[in-house]
């Protein structure tokens, strides 16, 4: 079997990230096969258990004495302090004790929620992500981050909180709708611009004809090389005090994009795709003379559904400087120095940034 082991280094413990195809039946009796828990607690994306229920019920069945599920509904609202709130109450009414695992099987949402549960319940108990989605996989399982919404923004409520071990298994991916490969291509993108260029070469494979039906050595080969980049970087700055903002590349347009558009109209993907255009002209308007190209051939792959009509450049400069979670006066974006050499960059004069959002407005 062609799989791949990705070892994070946090302050909590060293973990496994495993990714390859039909994993998920041996890496589960792996990580129990030396105590078969009383309990698990399964935290699931509702559309998941639809469609991969069965599988993960008959895996995980064998392997604890009881089971105890809970479904996530799709969508942002679960990220909310209510829904938080009925997760943790599933999990204490059920009996949750200090070393029974959970385990949390889904997207970024499911993840986010899930994993902010784990963290938050007596303080922590131990936590599995499985990611269901290519941006999940590569992006928000790995790392520590978890956490929900509040009404003064996104992700203001939340925990770096470390799994215990992460099964990153393609054959998810099987079901994901289009729209979702995009979602996550954006970061595997972020990843080719900010450390590693062949992952650049390696992406072309969503450029083919027949994009979602992959080659399961290839997409392995991938989403390791996206969750080594991530490693990396976790293991020189787990809590984000310097080069973890890297990961941030063509956020700062993006935010303010998702915001503006509430959340619904763009997919954060999408808007990530954009900001990271907008990030190389602010780049080019400061200094350098990048090529676009190795990012803007995947253009192609994008489909908006907003308008540049729809939007206000005034607005989306307001979003950007009223970011809850800035550290500085002015606005902080992640620029290149070269491809795959970023570097934080305080830019302010606000011109430059505006023209940066006409990149924006040209792709819509
Ligand atoms: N998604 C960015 C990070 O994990 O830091």
């Amino acid at each position: 079997m062609n799989k791949k082991n990705i070892e994070v280094i946090s302050a909590s413990g060293t973990y496994t990230v495993t990714v390859g195809f039909g994993i998920f039946k041996t890496e589960m009796e792996r990580i129990f096969k030396d105590e078969i828990p009383d309990a698990l607690y399964l935290i699931t994306d509702e559309n998941v258990h639809k469609l991969h229920g069965q599988l993960i019920t008959s895996v995980l069945e064998p392997l604890a004495g009881e089971i105890h599920r809970m479904e996530v509904p799709e969508g942002e609202s679960s990220k909310s302090i209510k829904f938080w709130e009925k997760v943790t109450s599933f999990l204490l009414q059920n009996g949750i004790r200090r070393n029974t695992p959970v385990i949390v099987i889904g997207g970024g949402v499911t993840g986010d929620v899930g994993g902010f549960a784990a963290a938050s319940v007596l303080r922590g108990v131990p936590l599995y992500h499985v990611p269901t989605t290519l941006l999940a996989m590569v992006d928000s399982s790995i790392g520590g981050k978890t956490g929900i919404n509040h009404e003064m923004g996104k992700n203001l409520v939340g925990a770096f909180y470390q799994p215990k071990d992460v099964i990153a298994d393609i054959e998810f991916l099987k079901t994901l709708p289009a729209n979702e490969w995009v979602n996550g291509l954006s970061e595997v993108l972020k990843y080719g611009a900010i450390s590693d260029e062949s992952i650049f070469s390696d992406a072309e494979i969503f450029l083919e004809d027949k994009p979602y039906d992959f080659d399961h050595q290839k997409l392995t080969e991938l989403i390791s090389k996206c969750i080594t980049v991530k490693a990396e970087i976790i293991k020189k700055d787990e809590f984000e005090g310097s080069v973890r903002g890297y990961l941030n590349f063509g956020h700062t347009f993006a935010h303010a994009l998702e915001l503006a558009c509430g959340y619904e109209k763009i997919s954060h993907g999408e808007a990530v795709f954009l900001g990271m255009l907008a990030a190389i002209t602010l780049t080019n308007l400061t200094g350098s003379s990048l090529d676009r190209n190795p990012l803007k051939k995947f253009s192609t792959l994008y489909r908006y559904r907003v308008s540049k009509e729809e939007l206000s450049l005034d607005e989306l400069l307001q979003n950007m400087a009223s970011d809850k979670k800035r550290t500085d006066q002015f606005i902080r974006f992640v620029l290149l120095n070269s491809w795959q050499h970023p570097v934080l960059k305080t830019v302010k004069d606000s011109a430059l940034i505006r023209k940066a959002w006409n990149t924006v407005f040209d792709e819509l």
